[in-house]
């Protein structure tokens, strides 16, 4: 059975590359332009499972070249849609880019699903789309309020335009998931997150600054209404991510499907704040953290953790990696990273 994986070089994407390798006999077809990749991610995979996948440097807003894919490859049975630009600071600089990327991307895969009779699709979704959350943890059914940015907001309508189109194509089903803060790398520190850009998020941030390609970190505000006074997240492991991504696929193909556009939260249900995630760090790495606590960031929401029950209930899902795995491994990733000069 043939898989398309869009944005299959990215850090969700090559992780559940490797998860699908190892745990099905799906046959792999993955699209990746590169603009916040690169292609050694296919040599990882490769170093990782042993095998090799095929892949198409591709840009989804252009439905030619989309379509070409989808014209080589006749019967592909389910689509996982990855591909998108995901730093919330950036799409709040440069929202049009936000916009035409991540939509046109979605409206052309849609298009070509449609088309080709693709007849499942898993859409990467993301806990941005709650916006400034009250109560807590969140469940699918919370309330999504107003997005924090444009790039959450691509997230809100990305979850809208699928329902829409699912609804009146019959036979087609979906389910979007929405990840809480994934984090780690995979477990061998062969493949990691290796975003062309400059890190965005807190664990990159974390191990550079403790390898030394940043002076120091800066915590970004500790006057919240939280035990410590930072941010608490709901950071969840990118193999645990990958994982619910084959489960979901399996339940759409094989499962008895309730919903034929289900949503569904991926976090550990576990809120965790910045100086909790720091500690742990150092903790596992024995290394010493240089930070400093700083202003708040704008667009910072104070809290945020999921109620991950329907996963549980729907995939049989679980996560399996706890913070001091999920740091240990960035950590092992960061120093692969240095010792192979990426
Ligand atoms: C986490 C915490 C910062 C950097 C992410 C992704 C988004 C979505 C949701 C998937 C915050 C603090 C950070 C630093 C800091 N995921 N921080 N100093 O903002 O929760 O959003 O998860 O779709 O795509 O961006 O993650 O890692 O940027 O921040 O203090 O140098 O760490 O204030 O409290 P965020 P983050």
């Amino acid at each position: 059975m043939k898989i398309l994986i869009t944005g299959g070089a990215g850090y969700i994407g090559s992780h559940t590359i490797i998860e699908i390798i190892q745990n099905t006999n799906w046959e792999i077809i993955s699209i990746d332009n590169y603009s916040n990749s690169s292609e050694e991610a296919y040599d990882r995979i490769e170093k990782i499972t042993g095998k090799r996948v095929k892949y198409y440097n591709v840009d989804l807003k252009n439905l030619l070249a989309t379509e070409k894919v989808f014209n080589e490859n006749p019967d592909i049975k389910g689509i996982i849609h990855f591909a998108a630009f995901k730093a919330v600071g950036e799409s709040v600089e440069q929202p049009l880019m936000y916009y035409d990327n991540n939509l046109n991307s979605l409206s052309n895969i849609l298009k070509c699903q449609a088309k080709y009779d693709v007849p499942n699709i898993i859409f990467s979704s993301s806990c941005s789309v709650y916006g400034n959350v009250e109560e807590l943890p969140v469940t699918e059914n919370s309330k999504l309020r107003k997005s924090e940015s444009p790039y959450a907001y691509t997230k809100q309508i990305g979850e809208v335009m699928v329902d829409n189109f699912i609804k009146v194509n019959e036979e087609l089903k979906a389910i979007s998931l929405r990840y809480f803060n994934p984090v780690g790398a995979h477990i061998s520190g062969l493949n990691g997150e290796s975003s062309t850009t400059k890190p965005n998020n807190l664990v990159p941030f974390i191990t550079q600054t403790a390898i030394g390609k940043l002076e120091k970190l800066t915590v970004f505000g500790n006057d919240y209404d939280t035990k410590d006074g930072t941010c608490v997240r709901d950071y969840i492991h990118v193999s645990d991510i990958a994982n619910a991504h084959v489960l979901a696929l399996k339940y759409l193909i094989d499962g008895v499907v309730e919903k034929k556009h289900d949503i569904i939260n991926l976090g550990t249900g576990v809120g965790v704040t910045v100086i909790e995630a720091i500690n742990a760090f150092e903790k596992v790495s024995g290394e010493k953290l240089n930070y400093e606590i700083g202003n708040r960031r704008e667009g910072d929401i104070a809290a945020i953790y999921a109620n991950n029950d329907k996963a549980k209930e729907t995939l049989a899902w679980e996560s399996k990696y706890n913070l001091d795995d999920m740091m240990l491994s960035a950590w092992k990733w960061e120093k692969y990273q240095e010792e192979n000069k990426f």
